[in-house]
Formats: structure tokens, sequence, C-alpha cells
């Protein structure tokens, strides 16, 4: 077969019939679990300003420093948006959102942009669901996010996974460990990969991410955030597990869970699948309850998370999880000559209108190979239609399953599809 001409980019995929079938069930399940839990549905824009996204997610992270696709156009700076909690709180300072009352509880699904080394479960154009709750500081909220969360995957399934949690505390108490973090991580600099070595510079929490292997013996004997929490944000980290015991949710505390991007406060999670290899991460979240200011609103606490669906995907896959059905079609009708074709085309619309699907040829075909083609559509029944079946008044109706024909009038067809479907 010659080569296409034309490829999507490197990362980025087409969804295909067969696949989104997937993606569409996963969808209903997330708007199902969305209003159970009172969210609202946001959707804001693909292309964002660079700069609300630089300021919201941090200049020196991976995602603002290296994975921009930023472009420029007039005196306009474009970004395709890496992430949707910058966005969705710019929506909310720019629409006056906390005018409505009480906490904004919002969530979103759409195709988020990373310039990433592309890998399995890592792509440059990949797909979140989350929520966010604006407004409030209240633990509740943090684990209603978790909750939240989780249920999306106990609805699909996947048991197969774990949660993580940390308070990252306030940037105080992030000064005072940052300084500790130096303090330790300097004498064996040399030591250190390249990548944790520039980090220690800039951004000295990011090496506890670090998946070098020279790193992981430093990075286990580090200092942890919880010895330099002050008594709020330890009051706060410890009413989450209160509720999460509560809640019967398991979670597992890891002291050098820190996250990607800047803008967190407090508590940050992480739900990991052992499915997943190197990217194993399902979904992260945490507090920002400084990000709204940030970004020019009133301080207004907030917290939230955001899902990978492709992982979601491939946990799944991992799992043998059947997501949807395979495709099929209630009705096809197969014709024989030009009257037919058009009695056909009449009658589509009215089995659409009763609520059944149905189609018919669109090649001018044989019947044998009508016959075929109803078979590889899975379609359930078939009406089979020529002059003599028109000039009669009854046609020949098969349940394609059974194997069985029958001689029938229109309004007994009807009758059979409406009992059997
Ligand atoms: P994040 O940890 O950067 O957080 O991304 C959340 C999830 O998105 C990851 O756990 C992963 O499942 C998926 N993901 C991220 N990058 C990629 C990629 N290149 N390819 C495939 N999947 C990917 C955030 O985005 C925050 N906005 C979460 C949040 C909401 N925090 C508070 N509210």
């Amino acid at each position: 077969m010659a080569q296409p001409k034309y490829r999507t980019h490197v990362g980025m995929v087409d969804i295909l019939p067969g696949e989104v079938e997937k993606w569409q069930a996963v969808e209903r399940i997330i708007h199902e679990e969305a209003k159970k839990f009172n969210f609202e549905e946001i959707r804001t824009p693909i292309l964002e300003q660079t700069e609300l996204i630089a300021r919201g997610i941090g200049q020196l992270t991976d995602i603002v420093s290296k994975e921009m696709f930023a472009f420029e156009r007039g005196d306009d700076q474009y970004v395709l948006r890496p992430e949707c909690t910058a966005p969705v709180v710019r929506a909310f300072v720019g629409h006056h959102l906390e005018q409505r009352g009480g906490t904004q509880n919002l969530y979103y699904i759409g195709p988020m942009f990373r310039a990433e080394k592309p890998q399995k479960g890592r792509q440059r154009q990949f797909h979140q669901f989350g929520a966010e709750i604006l407004g409030s500081d209240d633990p509740i909220a943090d684990v209603e996010c978790m909750a939240f969360m989780i249920s999306v995957y106990d609805r699909v399934g996947i048991s197969n996974m774990s949660l993580k949690i940390n308070s990252v505390g306030d940037p105080e108490s992030r000064e005072a460990y940052k300084q500790a973090l130096i303090d330790y991580f300097t004498p064996h600099k040399d030591e250190l990969s390249e990548v944790s070595q520039n980090r220690l510079e800039k951004n000295p929490l990011r090496i506890l991410d670090s998946k070098e292997e020279e790193d992981q013996p430093f990075i286990e004997d580090a200092p942890v955030i919880g010895d330099f929490l002050n008594e709020e944000s330890s009051q706060h980290y410890a009413k989450v597990k209160q509720y999460l015991n509560e809640l019967g949710i398991s979670y597992e505390e890891d002291p050098h869970l820190v996250r990607g991007l800047d803008y967190y406060t407090r508590t940050a999670f992480e739900l990991i699948s052992p499915d997943l290899g190197a990217q194993d991460a399902l979904a992260g979240g945490g507090r920002y309850d400084l990000l709204v200011e940030e970004v020019g609103g009133q301080p207004t606490p907030a917290v939230g998370f955001a899902a990978g669906i492709e992982r979601l995907l491939l946990a799944c896959k991992e799992m043998d999880i059947e997501l949807s059905e395979p495709k099929s079609v209630d009705l096809y009708i197969v014709t024989i000559g030009d009257k037919a074709r058009s009695w056909a085309i009449q009658q589509l619309p009215e089995f659409r209108k009763k609520g059944f699907s149905a189609t018919m040829d669109y090649a001018g075909r044989s019947i044998k190979s009508q016959m075929k083609d109803a078979d590889r559509e899975n379609a359930r029944y078939t009406i089979i239609v020529g002059e003599n079946e028109l000039n009669e008044g009854k046609f020949t109706f098969r349940d394609m399953e059974a194997s069985e024909e029958n001689q029938l009038p229109l309004d007994e067809i009807y009758g059979r599809l409406k009992k059997k479907l």
C-alpha cells in the first residue's frame, strides 16, 4: 500500500469508529456521576492567553517551560490549553460566577495539549475529565472531589488502583521545606541526575518527582513536608484523612508526592494504576487556594482534579473491560428496483421517528451484496422490498439472528419491532 501523503502530528491520534463508542460510554458515565455529585458542566475555549497559563501553572514547570504549543497572531499570544484548571478559574473570575452563590462545583471533559515525548499513556493531544470546587476551604470539598473521581473508575469497573495523598502546605511552610531540601541535596549535588541538578536551583521540590535511578536513594531519605506544615495545614490534612476513613476510601500517604504544577497548596493527590507502566497516574489533583487571586479574582479557596481518559481506556484494556456493545442497526431495508428504493427512503424517517435505528443500501447493489452489507452492519432485522411486495402491501421481514422470514404488512412489522427491540 502506498504511504499516505498526510498524517496526524506525532502524539496525536484519530479516534475511529469502533473506538469512539468506548469514549461515548465513558463520557456518559462521567456525566451521570457528575450529576449525582451535583457538579455542573463548563466548556472553555481550547486556545487561551499564554500569560494566563504561564502564571497559573508556573513559569518553571515542565509544562510551561518546555511543553506549550504556543503561537502569536497579531498582538495576541495564544496557547493550546495544557490543562483546564487555570481556564476554569479565568472563567470563574471573568463571569463573577461567585455571584451565583454557594460553592461553584464545575466539571469538564475535553482535549488538552502538551508537547511531551510520546510514549504509552502519554500523548501530545490527550483528553481529560476533571472537576473543580471553587469557594470552599473545607476538607469535605477535597474529599468530595476524590470521591467523584473514584466513582467514575468504580462505575467503569477499574478496581486495580491506589489513591496517594499528601499535603504540600501553604507557601510559608513550603519555603522552609524548600530550604531544607536544598540543604539536604546540595552535598550530594554531583551524584544527582542532570535534571535534578538543574531542579536543585530552580525548584528543589520537583527532585522528589524524579524517575531517574541515581536520584532514588537520595529521595528516599529526603526530609518530608509533613515536618514543616504549620498548625492549620496539619489540621486540614488530618481532617481530609478522617473523612476519607469515614467514607471507607482507602489511601496511602506519600510524603514525597509533589505535583508538576505550581499552584497547589495543602492537599495533593494522585490515583495510580499498577497496570499502566511508566505513566502510571490515572488522575491527579489537589487544593489551590491562591490561584483565583493570582489570576485577578478575590481570594477564593478551591480544589479539583483531572483524569486522563486515554489512560482510563488503557487500564480497561489491561483489565479486559468491555465498555461498549459492538455496532448494530435495528433495521436494514433491502431493495430491489427503483420503486422499492424510493419507498425505502420514505420509510426510513418513519422508522426513525418511532425510535428504531434504520438504514438501507446507498449504492444500488445486488440483493446478495445488500444482505451481506446488512450482516456486516449487524442488522437485527431486514425488510426485503421489490415491486411485488409493494403491489401486495406485504413485505419480507427477516429476523437475522433467528434466520426466520415472514410476509407481513407494514403495521405488523412495526408491532413486531416494538415487541422485540
Ligand atoms: P495533571 O497531573 O497534569 O493535572 O494531569 C492530570 C491527568 O491527566 C494525569 O494524571 C494523566 O492521567 C493525564 N495526562 C496528563 N498529561 C498527559 C499526557 N501527555 N498524555 C496523556 N494523559 C496525560 C492537571 O492537569 C491539573 N489541572 C489537575 C487539577 C485539577 N488540579 C486541580 N484541579
